[in-house]
């Protein structure tokens, strides 16, 4: 059982809620939605922000590893009219789960993982050609986000020109890092980025 197997029946706190309401917001501002598309959320967790942009976009195929965090997700699926699905996924190992994607959204997942190019290679390959991702996480922090001895975290954040350069190796064009939300924790305010970025429509 993975550390995000326990904290799944507790995820859903009103701060985590807001932030993904947030998140959802800046992704409808930066990129146009229509009801035509297919999503996909990746490391979606509980679907907080999946289930945001649900009656933004067509489908909505909500993934993450963690089988306690998408038990909680599936609780909440009887009112999408079978819109919005929960699969077991993990970016770095699996085949895709359908697709190709319109759109791939992400909240707090990328520092997660190690190696960020080919993290970002693996969302670009779940896009259609022409298809856009965005992916917010924190920006640049000391490491007190975390508590001690939290697991599984491989960055401190990112520094959001060293994401874009990182995009763009990746294979995306027309790279936008902005600033999303803030949170605050603990009297202390973590910036969050929002990378946005295309699959290029030819050749990419
Ligand atoms: C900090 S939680 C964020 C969950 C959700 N996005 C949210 O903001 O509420 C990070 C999530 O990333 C998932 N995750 C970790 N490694 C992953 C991988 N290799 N592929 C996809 N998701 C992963 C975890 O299972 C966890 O649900």
């Amino acid at each position: 059982m993975s550390g995000f197997d326990e904290r799944a029946r507790t995820w859903d706190t009103p701060e985590r809620r807001e932030r993904a309401a947030e998140v959802a917001a800046a992704i409808r501002e930066a990129v146009p939605l229509d009801g035509s598309m297919r999503a996909i959320d990746i490391g979606a967790g509980t679907g907080l922000l999946g289930l945001e942009l649900a009656s933004d976009v067509g489908d909505v195929v909500l993934t993450d590893p963690s089988e306690g965090m998408l038990d909680v997700a599936r609780e909440k699926l009887p009112g999408s009219a079978g819109r919005v699905q929960a699969v077991r996924f993990d970016l770095l190992r699996d085949e895709p789960p359908g697709g190709p994607f319109d759109l791939a959204v992400s909240m707090l997942v990328l520092h997660h993982l190690p190696d960020t190019r080919q993290a970002l290679e693996a969302v670009a390959g779940l896009l259609r050609p022409g298809g856009m991702a965005a992916i917010a996480d924190l920006e640049t922090e000391d490491g007190s986000f975390h508590d001690e001895g939290a697991e599984g975290i491989h960055h401190q954040g990112f520094d959001p020109a060293a994401l874009a350069h990182d995009a763009e190796a990746a294979g995306f064009e027309a790279v936008r890092v902005g600033r999303a939300i803030e949170l605050e924790r603990d009297g202390r305010r973590y910036p969050v980025l929002l990378l946005v970025a295309r699959r290029p429509a030819r050749g990419g």
